[in-house]
């Protein structure tokens, strides 16, 4: 079977946290080139506009209201699909979301509801679906992970915490599956102009990182062209990924630009130890 999905006319692709940004942008164009799309998040009234958007297009489209933090909420949810769909094709781990707080102000709850959400989240869609695809011998799963989960700036501890869970699932589970007919693909975005950013992170936001922030259509793009390609990785842009060679190359120099240009604009006057 190949890993290369070069085909989506018909094929049915599930997206987590579809009521907004990334999930958003990339079920409108999934269901453009053809694809029957469910759609995952707790807003139902946003998935169901999602849904007419799709429909009055011509597409298929089918909304699904979910916590993807609840475990029994995600089991009935992927039930329900496969009862009316047969199963799911493509299953795009999306939901999530991130705060910037230093570790010792950050409340506890917050933080393990985090860890829940960005990690237990895609454990339990891809516990639900990847059985079918397997049975199938066919089937992709997309991990939108962070480049939080490849370099962990400070002030994101538990979010990064919850990426780097991310990449080591999807890594581990793509070389499990691969040879079942099941293509994992991790996505590391770098700083995407979507609301995961409110205004108390946009204040926060260190000058480097609001200077690189892009529009998520590129990011869409990209991740379809990395499933056509079969590619099993994608940072986003993909100069970032020279980040990974910086920092096995010299790890002591990465570690004080990281510290450096992470500094928030409230610290910039302060320089640090390093
Ligand atoms: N934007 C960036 O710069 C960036 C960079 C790297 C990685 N990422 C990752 O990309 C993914 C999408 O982020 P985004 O930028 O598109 O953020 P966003 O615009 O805030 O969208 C997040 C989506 O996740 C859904 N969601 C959040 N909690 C959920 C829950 N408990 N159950 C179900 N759905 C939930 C939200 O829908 P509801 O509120 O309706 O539930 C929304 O649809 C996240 O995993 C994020 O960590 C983003």
């Amino acid at each position: 079977m190949s890993s290369r999905l070069t085909r989506l006319r018909g094929r049915r692709a599930l997206v987590t946290g579809a009521s907004g940004g990334i999930g958003r942008a990339l079920a409108l164009r999934l269901a453009a080139e053809g694809a029957r799309v469910v759609l995952v998040a707790r807003r139902a009234d946003a998935l169901e506009a999602l849904a007419a958007e799709v429909r009055a297009a011509g597409g298929e489209a089918l909304a699904l209201p979910c916590d993807v933090a609840e475990r029994e909420a995600v089991a009935a949810a992927a039930a329900h699909v496969v009862e009316v769909w047969g199963g799911v094709d493509l299953l795009v781990n999306n939901a999530g979301y991130g705060h910037h707080r230093r570790f010792l102000e950050w409340d506890l709850e917050d933080m393990e509801r985090m860890l829940r959400v960005n990690t237990l989240g895609s454990l339990y869609w891809t516990k639900a679906l990847l059985p079918g695809m397997v049975e199938r011998g066919e089937g992709w799963i997309v991990f939108v992970a962070s480049l939080a989960g490849r370099i962990a700036p400070p002030d994101e501890s538990a979010y990064a915490a919850s990426k780097f869970a991310l990449v080591g699932l999807a890594e581990s589970l793509s070389l499990e599956v691969e040879d079942l007919g099941v293509h994992v693909l991790t996505v590391c975005p770098g700083v995407i102009r979507t609301p995961f950013f409110d205004r108390e992170a946009l204040e926060r936001m260190p000058a480097a990182a609001r200077r690189q922030m892009v529009e998520p259509d590129g990011l869409v793009e990209a991740i379809l062209g990395a499933l056509r390609s079969g590619r099993r990785e994608l940072t986003y842009p993909r100069m970032l990924a020279g980040a990974y060679a910086v920092r096995a190359l010299f790890p002591r120099f990465f570690r004080w630009g990281v510290k450096r240009t992470a500094k928030r604009p409230d610290q910039t006057g302060s320089e640090g130890a390093e």
